[in-house]
C-alpha cells in the first residue's frame, strides 16, 4: 500500500482551491474566457453536456506545458466547442508555423466549433476535420505532432493510441496526453465511490482501465498517471521515440 497525501479535506475546499489555482496561475486570455462562456450558453441552448469541456485550470496547465516543451504541432482528438483547440492554439502561436489538428464528428458542436474559430481567425492556426476519429486519423500519415490530445470517446482510447503509433504521428521526443484517465476515480474500483452508481460511467471507466493498462504493458512507451483533473496519463516513447 501506498501512503498519498489527502490535498484538501472535502468538495468545498477542493473547489475553492481550484479557484484560487485559476486566479492566481497566467490567465488565457479574454478570447478563450468568452468562449467558455459562450459554449456555457451554446450548451444548454442545444442540450449538450457542458462538462464535456476541459476546465480553466487544466487548460493553463496544458498550455504551460506545451509552451514549455516548445510544442508547435498539436494533434486533438476529441473538439467539441473547440475551446481545448483554442488553448492549444495560444500555446503554439509564437511559432510560424505553429498548428492545432482537432479531429471530430459532424455536429451541433463542431459546427459552434468552426464558427469560432473562422470568427477569431484562428482558423488559419486550427484544422478541424471532421468524421469518426478512427478513420480521419489516417489522412495524417505522414505529418508528426509534438503533442497528441486524446480527449474522445473512451472506448476508442486504445484504437487511436495503437494508430498514433502505427502511423508514426508522434514526434520525436513528443507526448501524449490521455484526458479523463482515472475517471471519477471509477478506475481504481473502491466499493465507497458514488460515481459508481452511474452505469454509463462505470462502463466507460472500464475501457479507460484497459487503455492504462495496454499503456502500462506496452514496451516501447513510458508513462506517468497524474491524479490531476480527471486524471491525465502522460505518454511517451522510451527512448523518446528517435
Ligand atoms: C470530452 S469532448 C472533447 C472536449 C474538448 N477537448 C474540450 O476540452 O473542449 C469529447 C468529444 O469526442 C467526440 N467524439 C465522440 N466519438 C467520436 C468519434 N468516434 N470520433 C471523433 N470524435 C468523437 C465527441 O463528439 C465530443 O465532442
Amino acid at each position: 500500500m501506498h501512503v498519498s497525501t489527502e490535498l484538501f479535506p472535502n468538495a468545498e475546499v477542493t473547489a475553492a482551491v481550484t479557484e484560487y489555482a485559476i486566479a492566481n496561475s497566467t490567465g488565457l486570455g479574454e478570447v478563450i474566457n468568452q468562449h467558455r462562456n459562450d459554449t456555457l450558453e451554446f450548451t444548454q441552448r442545444e442540450a449538450q453536456d457542458p462538462a464535456m469541456m476541459i476546465n480553466t485550470l487544466q487548460a493553463q496547465f496544458m498550455v504551460f506545458i506545451a509552451k514549455m516543451h516548445r510544442v508547435k504541432k498539436v494533434l486533438e482528438i476529441g473538439c467539441f466547442t473547440g475551446y481545448s483547440a483554442l488553448a492549444w492554439a495560444s500555446a503554439v502561436s509564437d511559432y510560424p508555423d505553429g498548428e492545432v489538428v482537432t479531429l471530430d464528428l459532424d455536429y451541433v458542436a463542431t459546427t459552434f466549433a468552426e464558427s469560432t474559430f473562422a470568427k477569431q481567425d484562428t482558423n488559419k492556426v486550427i484544422k478541424l476535420i471532421k468524421g469518426p476519429a478512427s478513420e480521419t486519423i489516417t489522412t495524417l500519415a505522414g505529418r508528426q505532432f509534438d503533442l497528441i490530445f486524446i480527449d474522445a470517446n473512451k472506448e476508442g482510447y486504445i484504437e487511436y493510441l495503437q494508430k498514433v503509433l502505427s502511423l508514426k504521428l508522434l514526434a520525436p521526443n513528443g507526448v501524449i496526453f490521455a484526458d479523463n484517465t482515472l475517471y471519477r476515480g471509477l478506475v481504481a474500483n473502491t466499493e465507497n465511490n458514488p460515481a459508481a452508481k452511474n452505469q454509463a460511467q462505470v462502463g466507460r471507466s472500464k475501457h479507460i482501465d484497459a487503455f492504462n493498462k495496454f499503456v502500462a504493458a506496452h514496451q516501447e512507451l513510458e508513462n506517468v498517471l497524474v491524479p490531476a483533473f480527471d486524471g491525465i496519463n502522460m505518454i511517451r516513447y522510451k527512448n523518446g521515440g528517435s
